[in-house]
This record gives C-alpha cells, structure tokens and sequence, in this order.
C-alpha cells in the first residue's frame, strides 16, 4: 500500500506506505495490529456490517468525477509501466479493460477474474480484524475499499483508495502461481495467529505483494502493488541509485524492517513467482518464528554477507531526507 501512491517526493507517507494490511497507518507502526482500515466517510459504520465484513461496492454511486479520477490514474500508470513492470502484471491488466470505462464495477470484474484464478474481490467499509482478513485471503477472497482519491490528491493519498487495491493487486491475482502465493500467505496468517509474529509475517506481503521487483533476462522490472500504483516509485525503485536491491530470502526478509512514509530503502528481488510460492509452501513457519524471536531486527540499509546483492545503494535519497 503507500507513501506515495504517488509520493510528491515529499515525507509524506504514500499510499502503499500506509496500508499494508497491518496496520500501519496511523500511529499503529509499534502495535502491529492485523486490521485494515479503509478511508470511509465518517457515516460509514464501525461495527461489522456482516459477519465477514464486506459491502457492496455500490458501483451506481460513483460520480463522474470519480470515474474521471480512475481514468486519468489509469491512463498514466498504464502509459508508465511498459518496460518497467512485470510481464505478469501487464499480462494482468488487461483483465482491469471492462465493458465500462472509470471504476470497475466489481460485479463484472469478478466474472473476469474468477474465471482466470478463481479469486474475487470484496469490498470491506474499514476495520478488518486479524483473522478475518486472513480468511478472505485464503478463499482468494482480496479485500478492497471502494472510495476513489479526489482530483488533487493523484499524487499523494494518506490511505489506500480502490486504485491501489484494484490496479496495484488486481493484475497479479489473475496470475495463477500469484494468485497461489496470495492464498498461501493468507493460509500462514490464520496459522500465525498464535504465535505473536505478525510483525515478522508482515513484512513477507510488505517486501513481495507491496514492494517486490522480479528478475527477468530483460532486466529487474516492478510488481509490487504499492509501487505500480505509484507513479513516484514506479521510477525510484527501478531507476534511482538510491536503494539497495538484493535477492529475495524469505529469513532474511523477515528480519528486516521497512519504511511507511517514503520510498523503500531496500527492496527484495525474486527469480521467479514460482519459486516464491514454493518456498512459502515449503517453510515451516513454527520454528522460523521461534528464530527470528530470538534474531535481532536487521537494520533496514543492512547488507549481509550472504546477500546477493543486486545493488548496492548509495543511500543519498534517504539521506536528503534526513537533512530536510
Ligand atoms: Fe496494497
């Protein structure tokens, strides 16, 4: 989710830095809650408005203003991505190409995306406890806000709007070995549940289905929702010499923090979505948790020995940061 959903290169926090489905939005950072707040109007309600917390996305209440918004968001991103994002993703997005222009109506949507992965998308109104957002994930159900950001706000969005839910992770879902993972994850969350390592666990989505970058014999190239949805870090994360970017190790990326009001500092790179899928699959999460209890949080521009190291960053953005 953000930081920047298009982070004017500001320290506001974009989009995808704030979201994550972990709550890290709004002073929650230390308290690492499983719950997922959706903007709302303050009329929306608080309380579960069905047992699993969706809503219909009432799709005749949009304006034309909003669908203008999607469109111009759409349009930009779309005419960015080309060379810089994942074949997979491209591949994917074509599914968001409705009957419809502007917002996609999620009824149509899920025609669409159903037949490709068996997955849909749900609107939820704000809060989403721990075990329930878990349990959408695992029935390939992916939770979405249904507000769209306002006209002056394309560049920069405190919470995550249904442009970053629906255009950032609606194209990997209807990958099949993504759409896996997702599940997957979501599966390992209910089971985490017990151990008290959400913080741990978070940073998996945070490095891969926010922030991932994928390696491919054309270069690194994007598919993180978090960046895609971002015209900002769409550029930064493949261009800037700023950021390391290493190979991704599951461990390894459990063990690393990450920043909610800028750009990443490191990002992880996978060789294939395969190969993603099946180490999830094939970890045994128990005693990881039990290690990385014990392990000590790496700092987040750390580079280790056994990295493989993509890039090493000069950290200078970062830094201008500081100085500011
Ligand atoms: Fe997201």
């Amino acid at each position: 989710m953000r930081n920047k959903t298009e982070m004017a290169r500001s320290r506001k926090p974009c989009l995808a830095a704030q979201h994550t489905q972990f709550a890290v939005w709004r002073g929650d950072f230390g308290d690492l809650r499983y719950i997922r707040r959706m903007a709302l109007p303050d009329s929306e309600p608080t309380l579960p408005p069905s047992p699993d917390w969706t809503i219909p996305q009432d799709w005749a209440r949009y304006t034309a203003e909003d669908h203008a918004t999607w469109d111009r968001l759409f349009a930009r991103q779309s005419a960015l991505l080309p060379g810089r994002v994942a074949p997979e993703f491209l591949a994917g997005l074509d599914i968001l190409r409705l009957s419809k222009p502007g917002i996609p109506d999620f009824a149509e949507l899920n025609d669409r995306l159903g037949a490709a992965t068996g997955w849909q998308v749900v609107a939820v109104p704000g809060l989403v406890p721990d075990a329930i957002f878990f349990d959408h994930l695992a029935n390939r159900r992916f939770v979405a806000g249904r507000f769209i950001r306002k006209p002056d706000q394309l560049d920069y969005l405190e919470e995550p709007d249904i442009f970053h839910d629906v255009f950032g992770h609606v194209p990997m879902l209807a990958h099949p070995v993504f759409a896996d993972y997702i599940q997957a994850y979501g599966q390992g969350g209910l089971r985490s549940l017990d151990f008290g390592a959400l913080d741990k666990l978070a940073r998996l989505y945070w490095y891969t289905v926010e922030f991932g970058l994928l390696k491919t014999a054309d270069g690194l190239r994007l598919y993180g929702a978090g960046i895609v949805s971002s015209r900002g870090e769409s550029l930064f994360a493949l261009d800037d010499p700023s950021p390391n970017r290493i190979g991704f190790d599951l461990e390894r990326v459990m063990r690393t923090p990450y920043r909610i009001d800028d750009y990443q500092q490191t990002y992880f790179v996978v060789d294939s979505f395969e190969k993603l899928l099946r180490q999830t699959q094939e970890t045994d999460f128990a005693p990881l948790y039990a290690r990385l209890a014990e392990a000590p949080d790496l700092a987040i521009t750390d580079i280790l020995p056994d990295d493989a190291v993509i890039t090493r960053g000069t950290q200078d953005y970062a830094r201008s940061l500081a100085k500011a």
